[in-house]
């Protein structure tokens, strides 16, 4: 999408984290931007702080694993900016628990929030955009466990992120199949910074030889803005963004143990073999 500027973008999760970085980030290009965060508190902070920075910002405490939630907040953007160009549904929680352990509370918690409140945000939102014939963008926020496969200790989260990629992959052909102005892609952060602390993952990573760099919300938002413009349908961190975006941050040693990951799984399916070689 060449145009943003003019245009309106809502974020989900944006009282935080990525979601707030790149709220502000598409603000600064001049959108109008509507952060939701099921945290009234931190979204008024955002809202405050981005339209104390002179950005055209409104914040809407929405919970996205509520589908009328999910209604009137579409409400909300399309009553207050006339429509939706850009809609990213990046609200996620995360979700580590054994599945030998009985407790079912924490799967139906991170189901609905990461899957359908990716789920209920494009029934609530795509439907208008497309009928709306201008051109539109839907990015929803997966993870490395959505493009790594299994991350088998966080089984709620790893596969809530798996599930993300397929429902946008299912999004791009259905709207491709209807001709709409509309477009689907997918956004891989890498180990960010942000209230879901991931200087865990990080220090595992290293222990076991992969050594990486925790990326901050900002990185990410420049990640999503560069795929927003190139087009791209999978928006992660290849080489090529590695460099011309980050200055090399992430090292050799993790794109091998990355590719090795992904490339092992679809690997391990065509030779029916065993998990073992790509589990992490
Ligand atoms: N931080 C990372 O390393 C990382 C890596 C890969 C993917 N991600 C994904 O990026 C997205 C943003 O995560 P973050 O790192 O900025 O975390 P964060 O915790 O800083 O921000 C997430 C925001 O989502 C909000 N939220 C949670 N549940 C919600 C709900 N039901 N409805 C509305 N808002 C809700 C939270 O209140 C919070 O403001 C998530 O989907 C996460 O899974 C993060």
């Amino acid at each position: 999408m060449e145009q943003l500027s003019g245009r309106t973008a809502v974020v989900t999760g944006g009282g935080n984290g990525i979601g707030l970085a790149t709220g502000r980030r598409l603000a600064r290009e001049g959108m109008r931007v509507v952060l939701a965060d099921r945290d009234a508190e931190a979204v008024g902070a955002a809202e405050a702080e981005l339209r104390g920075e002179g950005l055209e910002v409104t914040g809407v405490p929405a919970d996205v694993s509520d589908p009328d939630a999910n209604q009137r907040l579409a409400d909300v953007a399309f009553e207050t900016y006339g429509g939706v160009h850009v809609l990213h549904l990046n609200a996620g929680i995360g979700g580590t628990q054994p599945l030998l352990d009985p407790e079912t509370k924490t799967w139906e918690r991170v189901v609905g929030v990461n899957l359908l409140g990716v789920v209920w945000g494009i029934k609530a939102f795509v439907p208008r955009m497309v009928a709306s014939g201008e051109e539109g963008l839907v990015i929803a926020t997966s993870s490395g466990a959505g493009a790594e496969g299994t991350s088998y200790r966080s089984a709620p989260y790893a596969a809530t992120k798996n599930a993300v990629v397929s429902v946008m992959e299912a999004l791009y052909g259905e709207l491709k199949d209807v001709g709409a102005a509309v477009r689907a892609a997918v956004l891989f952060p890498p180990l960010t910074e942000s209230s879901m602390g991931n200087p865990r993952v990080e220090a595992w990573l290293r222990d076991n030889g992969v050594p990486t760099t925790l990326m901050q919300p900002a990185d990410v938002a420049e990640l999503l803005l560069d795929g927003i413009r190139n087009e791209r349908f999978y928006i992660r961190i290849g080489e090529k963004q590695n460099e011309g975006l980050f200055d090399g941050a992430l090292s050799a040693e993790y794109f091998a143990w990355n590719e090795g990951v992904i490339r092992g799984r679809a690997e391990a399916q065509l030779a029916d073999t065993s998990p073992d070689g790509h589990l992490w």
